[in-house]
């Protein structure tokens, strides 16, 4: 509708009418953003003291299994719902033996959390890139990713997390076809119940850079182009997406989160599921570097961020920030 078929025109139209109070904003409010919205990302590492701050991620520190299960305890408390967690290992090398390994950091992990924090939904980073010593997401083979050897290794470490207690399991590597091996391995070993969050369009972003330090997963050599998208594709992400419905994702996720709005809104309205948007460490720590210059309130730009999300059509945002989100009562 536009002024002209129907609509009223200045001076009758009046938009400022519904901003004049807090309670009339709060009336037209067309999206709100509940802690049970955010999801809250942790780092889990076997090596060393209770808490390492991330120098990159202001606020954000990697954690023992001990100190990650306080945080998770804390965390249902604020209202968050879900946890999203990554493992550092003690040991990495090339195949990631410790991703799929019982005694491994997330394996032990998960009966920790679900102590301290019972009701949360527990959903685990599939990804070799964290375990191996070459910091690639998959198996090398001839100095590049064989994407087929890697499903194996993918669809092990997904039923390892599940049987240790994982409500939900999210591929990140962006190996083809590894959507359909997770599903049916989860199956073969009797976790039907346990779904899979899909990070669908996964493009290869810069903005990863702080994550890279907390779980230092930098490449070794090369970067991550050849399986991750590239930033200048639209339609290649719907694809992407596509294929993952069809190989039985669950939930779907759209990362990184800010320069990606355009495909949130189309992932969402093309395929009606549940849908999440990753605000990456680097969207993070642009707010956060800002902020300690003086020259924006953390606190409300990371608002502002996850109500665009949302309002881009995101039903879940994961971000860094969740727990102070969730504590936020600012918003008026
Ligand atoms: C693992 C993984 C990455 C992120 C989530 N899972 C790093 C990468 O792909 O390089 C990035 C998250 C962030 O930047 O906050 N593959």
């Amino acid at each position: 509708m536009t002024p002209g078929d129907g609509m009223a025109r200045f001076p009758r139209a009046r938009p400022r009418r519904l901003r004049r109070t807090a309670a009339l904003r709060e009336l037209v409010r067309e999206t709100r953003v509940e802690p049970s919205d955010l999801v809250y990302p942790l780092f889990i590492d076997d090596r060393g003291p209770a808490r390492v701050p991330v120098p990159s991620l202001p606020g954000v520190d990697r954690l023992s299994i001990e100190a990650a299960a306080e945080e998770a305890a804390g965390a249902w408390r604020d209202g968050i719902r879900a946890l999203l967690l990554f493992g550092i290992p003690d040991t990495k090398d090339a195949r990631g033996a410790r991703a799929d390994h019982p005694g491994g950091v997330i394996q032990r992990a998960l009966p920790a959390l679900r102590e301290a924090a019972p009701d949360m939904v527990l959903i685990t980073d599939v990804c070799l890139c964290e375990y191996t010593d070459h910091g690639h997401c998959g198996i090398i083979r001839d100095g590049e990713v064989d994407n087929d050897a890697t499903l194996e290794r993918l669809a092990a470490q997904a039923v390892s997390h599940a049987c240790a207690g994982a409500d939900l399991v999210a591929p990140s590597d962006m190996m083809d076809g590894r959507v359909g091996a997770i599903r049916e391995a989860l199956d073969e070993a009797g976790r039907a119940d346990v779904g899979i969050l899909s990070y669908a369009a996964k493009y290869a972003s810069t903005f990863y850079g702080p994550f890279r330090d907390a779980a230092d997963s930098a490449p070794a050599f090369g970067d991550r182009r050849s399986y991750q998208m590239d930033p200048r594709n639209a339609e290649e992400a719907l694809r992407e997406v596509a294929l993952d419905v069809g190989e039985g994702a669950d939930l779907l996720m759209v990362k990184p989160a800010l320069p990606c709005l355009d495909i949130v809104r189309r992932v969402k309205e093309r395929f009606e599921r549940p849908t999440a948007a990753y605000m990456v460490s680097g969207e993070y720590a642009m707010i956060e570097a800002a902020a300690e210059r003086g020259w924006l309130d953390a606190l409300a730009a990371h608002r502002e961020a996850v109500h665009s999300i949302r309002r881009a059509g995101a039903d879940l945002v994961v971000t860094y920030a969740a727990r102070r989100l969730a504590r936020d009562r600012g918003d008026a």
